[in-house]
């Protein structure tokens, strides 16, 4: 079949409901088209939240509760994610430093008036789990967010916060329960400032979007199909500025899993100083590329220009595919999660593009099963003993 046919077809593809969902296996779809309501959820649950004065783990360990000098979010992949989006959104307006922790160890900062979530979906990943450790031995302020697993027994322990959150979904499509369940921390602490009913905007925009994104919007008028269908064959290159830093850092990790395909992200203004040297020649390299491009209708002048200029003169000859999300809204959540929502329904698309069920992780897993080389869960259990005897 011609390129040209074969465009036809698989645009028709994206516009039989049917078809889609027999690839759809899992219903990533329908898990996406709830994440409105998954938001709505996660608000009303968190808010149960209760932070104690204090927990005692030992007689020499005590782990006192209030106002942080810095947060510590550690997690990974789609139990991370959260963590970035907290960051870019108060970062404008939160005092307290923030920090996303992907690894084994926390910061040799983080003391006993650090705040430090342990966030893991699944409860098991071995790195967060190390982390929550180390941060009870430092005598931090723990709050856990899990909805199994490990962590979620632990915690319950050693009488840790923890907010338990609905389980059976994959770890990615938990976002919204994670996100929130930090927000509403931070509340219970007294430390989330003032954002002005941005909550109530972006649920209310995430609603509109939803309805010009989902399978039954035809390709003609629907975004997130047409980013799907621009991208086939060539690896997405994410880009946006600023507080998009994590919406991007979503969107690859969406194309990544959903997909199933290579993606790359880089990010304005950075790129300018270095990335667009990478994409001066070699046009058989930079084709490979379709650039997605977050905007925003407030960008600052000087990024706008820098946007603006890169794409004229480095991308859209040197790229494959030129695509845009503008965002929607007013307040910074709404603008953040409009563009993330037609990002994972995008990343869906594409992934129905290339026949693959979006929804199963299996190189994850499988790299996880092969990478078990210490008894991690086992060594914790032995610390955790320790700990409490001390
Ligand atoms: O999206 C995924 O499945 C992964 O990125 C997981 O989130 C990651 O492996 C960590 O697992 P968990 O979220 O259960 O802590």
């Amino acid at each position: 079949m011609s390129a040209f046919l074969e465009r036809i077809d698989m645009s028709a593809l994206l516009d039989d409901v049917e078809r889609v969902r027999r690839i759809d296996r899992d219903g990533m779809c329908a898990i996406l088209a709830k994440f409105p309501e998954h938001c709505e959820t996660a608000i009303n649950l968190a808010k149960d939240l209760q932070i104690p004065q204090r927990v005692r783990i030992s007689n020499s360990r005590v782990l006192r509760y209030g106002v942080p000098k810095q947060i510590v979010i550690a997690g990974m992949g789609g139990s991370a994610i959260g963590g970035n989006l907290l960051k870019d959104w108060l970062r404008a307006s939160l005092l307290i430093p923030v920090e996303v922790c992907r690894g084994y160890t926390l910061p040799a900062y983080v003391d006993e008036e650090t705040l430090v979530f342990a966030t893991s979906y699944s409860g098991n990943t071995e790195e967060t789990l190390s982390c929550l450790l180390e941060a009870v031995e430092r005598q931090c302020m723990v709050i856990g967010i899990s909805s199994n697993g490990v962590l979620q027994e632990f915690s319950e322990k050693l009488g840790l916060p923890l907010v338990a959150i609905p389980g059976g979904y994959p770890p990615r499509s938990a976002v919204p329960y994670i996100f929130f369940s930090l927000v509403a921390a931070l509340d219970a602490l007294g430390i989330l400032p003032s954002m002005g009913g941005e909550i109530e905007e972006a649920l209310a925009v995430l609603k509109e979007v939803r309805e010009e994104i989902t399978p039954e919007r035809p390709l003609s008028d629907n975004l997130a199909k047409k980013i799907a269908i621009g991208l086939q064959g060539i690896i997405p290159l994410i880009s946006g500025f600023g507080f998009y830093g994590s919406v991007a850092r979503r969107m690859k990790t969406q194309f990544n899993e959903n997909s199933k395909t290579p993606t790359t992200i880089e990010l304005f203004p950075e790129l300018r100083h270095n990335t667009v040297v990478g994409w001066a020649r070699q046009r058989n390299l930079t084709k490979k590329f379709g650039v997605v491009l977050i905007r925003d209708k407030g960008e600052p002048p000087e990024i706008r220009k820098m946007i603006e200029v890169t794409k004229e003169r480095i991308f859209n000859d040197g790229a494959a595919a030129v695509v845009e999300i503008w965002s929607r809204g007013r307040g910074k959540l709404a603008r953040m999660l409009s563009t993330l929502y037609v990002g994972d329904f995008a990343s869906v698309y594409l992934g129905i593009l290339y026949g693959v069920n979006p929804t199963p992780t299996e190189s994850i897993d499988e790299l996880k099963k092969h990478l078990i080389t210490v008894d991690i869960e086992g060594t914790l259990r032995r610390k955790l003993a320790r700990l409490l005897e001390d």
